[in-house]
C-alpha cells in the first residue's frame, strides 16, 4: 500500500520550483485553468511554464492521491503483481508516473505520452528529483498517434485523461491503450457522474475485447448500480500551506473523488467485494452499501455476530472485502 500524500522527493521539487513563482500569480493561473476546465477546456489552459507550475501545485496532490487509491486497490487483489515497463497516457507533469513507481519497485521502464509541451517539461525537470524517472522517455503528441509506434507496457495508465477526449476519440484511445497493454490498464478520472460514466463505457468496451476487472468490481458483468446512482470513491489528502492559499482553502485536507477500473488480461483468482459508500456504524448492527458478484446488497452485520460484526466496523468506503481468512481489511 502506498500513501496518498505526495512522494517527499516530488514535494520538494515542487516546492524549490514554486519558490519563484507568486503565489497570487499561481493562484489566479490555477483558478484560470480550473475555470477552463469547468467549461470543457480541458487542459488547453495550460500553456506556459508557469501555467504548467500552477497545475501542478494545485492538482498533482489529489490526482496522485486518486491515482495511488486506485493501485492499492489493485494491489491488493493481485500483490504479486510486478510489472517492469509503464505507459502513462496523457501523463501531464507525471503524477501517475510518480504513484506507480511507488506502488512498483519493480518498474525500470518509463515511457510517458502528452500532446502539452509545457506539461512534458515540467515533468522532466520534476523527474530528475526520482531516483528511477531520471532515464524516462517522454513522447509530445497525440497519444492516439504515438501509441502506434509506442512499446507494449506490463503496466498502462491514464489518470484524468479521457474526459478531455469526445466519445469516437475516447473508445479509439480505450482500444489503443489495450492494445498495448501486456497486462494491466488502469483508468482514473474524475467521481463525477460523467466521469463514471466514461469509466463504465471502457470497461464494457474492453471486457467484450476480453479483459477482466480486477478492481473496483468483483465481476465482469455490466455495472449493477441504476442511476442517479454512480460508482466513485473518495481519498483524503493532506494540504500543505501552499496548496491551501493556492486553492483559497482553510482545511488542512482535501477529499478527492475518483471513479476508477483495473483491468487485466487474466482472470483474478480471488475477487472481493467492495463497500461503495461509508457505513454506518451504531452499536447494534454495521450496515453498508456492497457491490458482489451477485449485484449491490445492503449487507447489515449484527452486533451479536461478535468476529464478523469487528471486521465490518473497519470497513471504509472503497474497502475491498476478502471472505474471511483471505486477508484484505480486518
Ligand atoms: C488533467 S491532465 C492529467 C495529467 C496527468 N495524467 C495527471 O493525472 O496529473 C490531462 C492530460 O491529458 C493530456 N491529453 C489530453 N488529450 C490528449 C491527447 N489526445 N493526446 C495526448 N495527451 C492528451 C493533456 O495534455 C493533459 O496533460
Amino acid at each position: 500500500m502506498i500513501a496518498p500524500n505526495l512522494p517527499a522527493e516530488l514535494k520538494a521539487a515542487l516546492t524549490r520550483k514554486a519558490e519563484g513563482l507568486s503565489r497570487n500569480d499561481a493562484a489566479q493561473r490555477a483558478d484560470t485553468i480550473s475555470r477552463t476546465y469547468r467549461d470543457g477546456g480541458g487542459s488547453g489552459g495550460i500553456r506556459t511554464g508557469d501555467d504548467a507550475l500552477a497545475y501542478a501545485l494545485a492538482r498533482m496532490p489529489a490526482t496522485y492521491a486518486a491515482v495511488a487509491a486506485s493501485l492499492n486497490a489493485f494491489t491488493e487483489v493481485n500483490p504479486d503483481f510486478a510489472p517492469k515497463s509503464l505507459l502513462d497516457i496523457g501523463a501531464g507533469p507525471g503524477t501517475a508516473t510518480w504513484a506507480a513507481s511507488e506502488a512498483f519497485p519493480s518498474l525500470n521502464t518509463f515511457t510517458l505520452l502528452d500532446a502539452n509541451t509545457a506539461l512534458r517539461d515540467l515533468a522532466a525537470e520534476l523527474a530528475q528529483s526520482h531516483p528511477r524517472l531520471g532515464a524516462m522517455s517522454y513522447n509530445s503528441g497525440d497519444a492516439r498517434k504515438l501509441l502506434t509506434a509506442s512499446p507494449e507496457a506490463d503496466l498502462v495508465v491514464a489518470s484524468y485523461v479521457i474526459n478531455e477526449l469526445s466519445a469516437s476519440e475516447r473508445s479509439a484511445l480505450a482500444d489503443a491503450m489495450w492494445a498495448k497493454t501486456r497486462d494491466t490498464l488502469v483508468v482514473v478520472e474524475p467521481g463525477t457522474p460523467a466521469g463514471y460514466a466514461r469509466i463504465i463505457d471502457l470497461r464494457a468496451r474492453l471486457i467484450a475485447k476480453g479483459a477482466h476487472v480486477i478492481a473496483p468490481c468483483p465481476h465482469d458483468a455490466a455495472c449493477p448500480l441504476t442511476k442517479p446512482d454512480w460508482c466513485h470513491f473518495t481519498q483524503r489528502l493532506q494540504r500543505s500551506r501552499a496548496h491551501k492559499h493556492l486553492k483559497g482553502a482553510d482545511l488542512p485536507y482535501e477529499d478527492e473523488k475518483f471513479s476508477y477500473v483495473v483491468l487485466s488480461r487474466t482472470r483474478p483468482a480471488l475477487r472481493p467485494t467492495r463497500v461503495l459508500a461509508q457505513p454506518q456504524v451504531t452499536k447494534i448492527a454495521v450496515t453498508a452499501k456492497i457491490c458482489t458478484a451477485d449485484g449491490i446488497e445492503a449487507a447489515s452485520i449484527p452486533h451479536r455476530d461478535k468476529s464478523a460484526y469487528k471486521r465490518a466496523k473497519k470497513w471504509d468506503w472503497g474497502d475491498a472485502v476478502f471472505p474471511a481468512g483471505n486477508g484484505g481489511p480486518e
